[in-house]
């Protein structure tokens, strides 16, 4: 087994390190406090209480109230969820509008949709990664039933203007839907009571949480029809005993992230932008993928023209490097990133793409290791490329 102490890990986009402050939190919800929150004895009310905290902590993050927080079993859950309440809302608003970069847990719903009979418009992004307003505008419809646009691209870290853009959607009547997976606890983000986004996706483990917890943020006045039905838990709004032991770590990392936002955005960001800046000194040719500017603080794509970035991925993990070649869940296939290829990019420039992202338990050593590492590793391969 590689053990964590072994390796090098940018690649906190796919997953991240659970918090030991977050472990802490939970484990007494897996040993001694086991009760079911929805019992009336002092046993369950306890943890009842426990849940209570928890939401208002993850509303604590989102700036919103916790009675618009509901807890899922993961991102994906919550995409898929958005989408299937908007169209299970009116029968004559069934056509849904999209981009070409979404994640796949949006991505393959929606073309599953498709194949189901919807419309689907799917918005092209610009060679930066961003949309034209204009065109989102003109593509929603009177039946349109809703609008799902990601607020930070996992891959390149590209941000969307959300709020615009959800004013936009809020003009035209539709309901608007925003993956946020990859920006809660990396960006501030604040759904006030005026706020013109009605869900939004979170995913506990790209927070520092574990895997398997999520939260599907329903604004208070949007309708919401379940995908669970059954006991009532969550309002009524996703049934299910609770996941309670991840629900108290959620809670705890929604408390830590809000703490360490201004972190996330000085350290984490010096740490990526240096990485980022002398790799472009050092690296002939190299070039960062999307928006330099309207970006997360803790993501760089990195094109390297003259090689393959499955190849390099297989020479950094025998240096303990761990980064990723585009998305996690489409990477072991030879298919080059969508998201790159909507960007306008050749295949041979998407597949010569690599992912770095940077999380607060990263170090200065890490990007040192990265850098003595990654130089030769792409100097050899394009040696091999040019020789074959
Ligand atoms: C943007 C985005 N959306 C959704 C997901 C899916 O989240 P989960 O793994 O919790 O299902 C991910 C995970 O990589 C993601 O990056």
């Amino acid at each position: 087994m590689t053990r964590p102490g072994d390796i090098i890990y940018l690649d906190n986009n796919a997953t991240t390190p659970v918090d030991p402050a977050v472990v802490e939190e939970m484990l007494p919800y897996l040993t001694d406090f086991y009760g079911n929150p929805s019992s009336v004895y002092r046993f369950g009310a306890q943890v009842a209480r426990a849940l209570d905290t928890a939401r208002e902590r993850v509303a604590g993050l989102l700036g919103c109230e916790p009675r618009e927080i509901v807890f899922t079993s993961c991102g994906t859950e919550s995409d898929n969820a958005a989408l299937a309440s908007a169209l299970a809302m009116d029968p004559d608003r069934q056509h849904i509008v999209t981009t070409t970069v979404e994640h796949s847990a949006v991505k393959n719903h929606a073309e599953a949709l498709a194949k189901r009979g919807h419309e689907v418009t799917w918005l092209p992004v610009d060679a930066h990664g961003q949309l034209d307003l204009a065109q989102l505008e003109k593509a929603i419809r009177p039946d349109t039933a809703i609008v799902s646009i990601m607020w930070a691209n996992n891959e390149t870290g590209v941000l969307f203007p959300i709020e615009e853009i959800a004013a936009i959607v809020r003009k035209k009547g539709a309901l608007f839907h925003t993956d946020a997976v990859q920006a809660v606890g990396k960006i501030p983000i604040a759904l006030g009571a005026d706020s013109q986004i009605n869900f939004l996706s979170v995913s506990g483990h790209k927070l520092h949480c574990p895997k398997g917890i999520g939260v599907l943020y329903v604004n208070r006045r949007t309708r919401f029809q379940p995908s669970f039905i059954g006991g009532g838990q969550e309002s009524g709004k996703r049934a299910g005993t609770e996941n309670i032991a991840s629900i108290v770590a959620l809670g705890k990392a929604s408390e830590i992230a809000a703490a360490q936002m201004e972190h996330e955005n000085t350290a984490v960001r010096g740490l990526r932008d240096d990485f980022e800046g002398r790799v472009l000194e050092t690296i002939p040719r190299a070039q960062v993928n999307g928006d330099p500017l309207e970006r997360l603080p803790n993501t760089t794509s990195i094109s390297f023209p003259g090689i393959d970035s499955e190849a390099v991925l297989l020479l950094l993990d025998r240096e303990g490097i761990c980064c990723s070649a585009g998305s996690a869940c489409t990477t072991g296939s030879l298919h080059p990133s969508h998201v790159l290829k909507a960007m306008g990019f050749s295949n041979d420039r998407a597949r010569a793409s690599l992912r770095f992202s940077f999380s607060r338990f990263n170090t200065p050593g890490d990007v040192e290791r990265a850098l003595e590492v990654l130089p030769p590793v792409i100097e050899k391969l394009r040696a091999m490329t040019m020789s074959g």
